[in-house]
């Protein structure tokens, strides 16, 4: 990596503030999945009781591809979005149904599964399989466009591309799914949106944002 300090004192902060989420103890891609699906577009304080229910109810994916439907949507009720619950339900049988009830192994076949993009596969690549490819989800974007002082807008499809060369650029080859935790988690609780705690910040002296008084503008984001 050209910035051996971003990783090296991500790894650092990780291990000292990570909240203890019961997905970040098991190597199992359809846990991993699972647990992806349901912080889509949801809180972890949210999504963490239905990721528990989901687990003990259908503790394998071919529990969950053999569910009736209305079953696992009651399941999902309160959650919105159901058609979330209605991809999921079909993706599960799938790997039943096409992959032998095994997730596929790489990231590129992850893509395969309908309803997994590039964040989803990343992250089961990463945190079941160890592969070294970096997840970019809203969390990720903001800590490198504030450290790397990037002043495009995040939101434009050519930005992706530069945020995923940087992020796999950082990412070490030794620790590929502690470092995408840590990112995340980084954006989630230290470099947050709307008050970042930049006084006791680990990447305080590198970060672009902090050194130009840019904390508040950046990331710069179009709403679409
Ligand atoms: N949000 C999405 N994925 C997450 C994860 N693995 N841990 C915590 N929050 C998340």
């Amino acid at each position: 990596s050209q910035y051996p300090w971003f990783a090296h004192r991500l790894l650092e902060w990780y291990p000292r503030h990570r909240r203890d989420l019961p997905w970040r103890h098991t190597r199992d891609p359809y846990a991993i999945w699972l647990s992806e699906v349901i912080l889509q577009q949801t809180r972890v304080k949210q999504g963490l009781p239905y990721y528990l229910d989901f687990i003990s109810s259908y503790p394998t994916v071919q529990d969950l591809a053999a569910a009736p439907q209305d079953e696992v949507l009651r399941h999902w009720q309160g959650l919105g979005y159901y058609s979330r619950a209605r991809n999921m339900h079909h993706t599960a049988q799938q790997v039943v149904s096409e992959f032998g009830g095994h997730f596929p192994g790489s990231y590129a076949e992850l893509l395969k599964l309908r309803g997994v993009g590039q964040y989803t596969a990343a992250a089961i690549a990463s945190f079941a399989y160890d592969e070294k490819v970096a997840v970019l989800d809203g969390n990720v974007f903001r800590v490198l466009a504030r450290v790397f002082g990037f002043t495009q807008d995040i939101a434009a499809p050519a930005s992706r591309k530069v945020f995923q060369q940087l992020a796999d650029n950082l990412i070490p080859a030794e620790q590929p799914a502690e470092f995408n935790q840590a990112i995340m988690e980084f954006g989630a609780i230290q470099c947050t949106p709307a008050k970042p705690d930049c006084l006791f910040c680990p990447l305080q002296t590198e970060c672009y944002a902090f050194q130009h008084g840019m904390v508040q503008e950046l990331p710069v984001k179009s709403k679409a």
